[in-house]
Parts: C-alpha cells; structure tokens; sequence
C-alpha cells in the first residue's frame, strides 16, 4: 500500500546530519529506510516517528564493510529508490603516525569504499528506471589538506571529486546527483574523532537541521553542490585560490591537539 508513497534510503541516520535529512525526507511525506552501525539507530527511529505518516524502516550494518552495504541494500528488499542519500561517514583526528591504523582504515573503508559500493548498487537500479536523485555528504574539508586529520580531509576530497564526475556521466539522464559540503556543523562527529581538544572541536558550528535542509533543498532542485553558510563560502572559495602548503598550515591551527580555546565557565 505504501508504495504510491516515494522511498529514500539514509546512510548515517542515528545522529547528526543523517538523522536530519531524514527528518526532511519525512516532512516531505516520504517512506525512509535509515541505517547506522550501532542501535541507537532504533533510538532514531522513535524520534522520528513524531515527524510525519512515512514508513520509517531500519537497518543496523557495518557499512564500511561489502557485507554492511549488501545487508541495507537486501533490507530495501528490491523497492525503487527514489533518494539515495549516502551521508555515512567518521573522521578521525591526530597526527597520521599518532593514529592507529585500522581506524584510519575506518575512516577510508566508510567514508570511501562503502559509500561508493553503495552507491553503484544503487546507482544501477535507478540508471534502469532512469530516475532517481543521489545526495553524498562530501564536505569543504575536501578543499583542504587535512594536517591533524588528514585521511579525512582526503576521504572527502575523493567524495566531492566522485560526486561532480559521477553527476557529469549521468547529465543526460534523469538522475541527480549532489554533493552537500557543509563545514564544521555541531554533531557528534569532533567528538567521535577525538578531536574535542582542538579549535575546530570545540569552536562554534552550524546547525545539522540546517545543514541537512539545504541539503535537501539543492538535492530537490537537481543542484550539482551546496556549500552552506557565507563562511564556508568563503572558506571553500580562498581553497581553491591558495597553495595547497599554505592550506594545510591553516588546517594546522585548527585541528592540532591542544589548540583548543579555553572554555569560559
Ligand atoms: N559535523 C561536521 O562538522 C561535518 C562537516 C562536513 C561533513 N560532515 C559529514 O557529514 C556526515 C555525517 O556526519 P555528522 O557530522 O552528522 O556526524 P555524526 O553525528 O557522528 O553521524 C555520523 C553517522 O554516520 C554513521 N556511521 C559512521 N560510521 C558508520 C559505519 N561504518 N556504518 C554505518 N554507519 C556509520 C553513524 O552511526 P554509528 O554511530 O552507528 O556508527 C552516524 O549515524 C559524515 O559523512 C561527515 O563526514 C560532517
């Protein structure tokens, strides 16, 4: 019965950005498969359910892994997806040596091999129907070499490259594809990547609802990219202008452990 109802599928949904594209998706009376790793997907869920009449399924998988990706893709079990929204993703702060390395393959395994397995399973089915809209959560980091972060800022380098190149093979079909790069948004994301002693971990941020509107927004009017908020703006802009050197000295000030302000009590 819920079929005449469209269908989007959200990656990284327990918290943060995820958790409010799928509150848009909702509002805009959409069923929507949400998935993360951990329960507190279920936890999402329930919130959830006070937004909007859609279907709110769950999936909880590892989707950094093919097996992850295979057991969301199995739970949509063959309905069209109408909105992919592959926003999944972790960081990681500290100095690449410092880190160990299988979180550091987290970060790629995720952010990277997962999105785009997924993606490319996804991608075909919408390609066949010839419809479909993509949003990947990329991010300005992807404009700066990450020193303090830097297999993140370069997972998201890829992402926002992928999403540009991936959105020019599909121009003539009725597929979209949009990168959302949104700038340090408040989420759970510093402090999972341990970064809360660092300026960018505990500076003031913008708000993932509306991070995750404009997202929706751009993606819904078929934008190739969204860059929220006149800083960002500007932050991305001097990017592409500046010596990738001098970038990654600035990302330095940021990111380093210990160039956290102090917090007024
Ligand atoms: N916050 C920022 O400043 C910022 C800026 C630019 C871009 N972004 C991007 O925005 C996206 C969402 O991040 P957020 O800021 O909302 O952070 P968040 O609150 O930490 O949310 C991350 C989401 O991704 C899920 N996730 C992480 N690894 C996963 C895995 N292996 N398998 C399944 N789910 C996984 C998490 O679920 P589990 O807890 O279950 O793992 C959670 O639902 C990420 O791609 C991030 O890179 C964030």
């Amino acid at each position: 019965m819920h079929e005449a109802r469209q269908f989007a599928v959200v990656t990284g949904a327990s918290t943060g950005i995820g958790l409010e594209l799928a509150r848009c998706c909702l509002r805009q009376g959409f069923d929507v498969l949400i998935a993360a790793d951990e329960p507190e997907i279920e936890s999402a869920a329930s919130k959830l359910r006070e937004v909007g009449s859609g279907n709110i399924q769950t999936v909880q998988a590892d989707l950094s892994t093919t097996e992850g990706v295979d057991k969301l893709y199995t739970a949509a079990q063959g309905r069209p997806v109408d909105i992919l929204m592959a926003n999944a993703g972790r960081g990681l702060g500290r100095a690449f040596l410092d880190q160990e390395f299988g979180k550091a393959r987290k970060v790629i395994d995720t952010n990277i091999t997962g999105t785009v397995y997924l993606i490319h399973k996804v991608g075909n089915d919408m390609r066949r129907r010839n419809s479909g809209r993509i949003l990947i959560t990329g991010s300005i980091a992807g404009f700066m070499p990450g020193s303090f972060q830097a297999v993140y800022n370069g997972s998201k380098a890829f992402l926002d490259s992928f999403s540009f190149a991936l959105r020019e093979e599909l121009r003539d079909t009725n597929l979209t594809v949009t990168c959302l790069m949104p700038g340090a948004t408040e989420t759970e994301f510093f402090k999972r990547a341990d970064m809360m002693d660092t300026q960018v971990g505990t500076a003031e941020k913008d708000d993932a609802a509306e991070v995750a509107r404009a997202g929706f927004d751009a993606m819904m009017r078929g934008e190739g990219d969204i860059v929220t908020g006149m800083k960002n703006k500007l932050q991305s802009a001097a990017a592409n202008v500046m010596p990738a050197g001098m970038l990654a000295k600035q990302h330095r000030k940021m990111a380093e452990p210990g160039t956290a302000k102090p917090q007024r009590s």
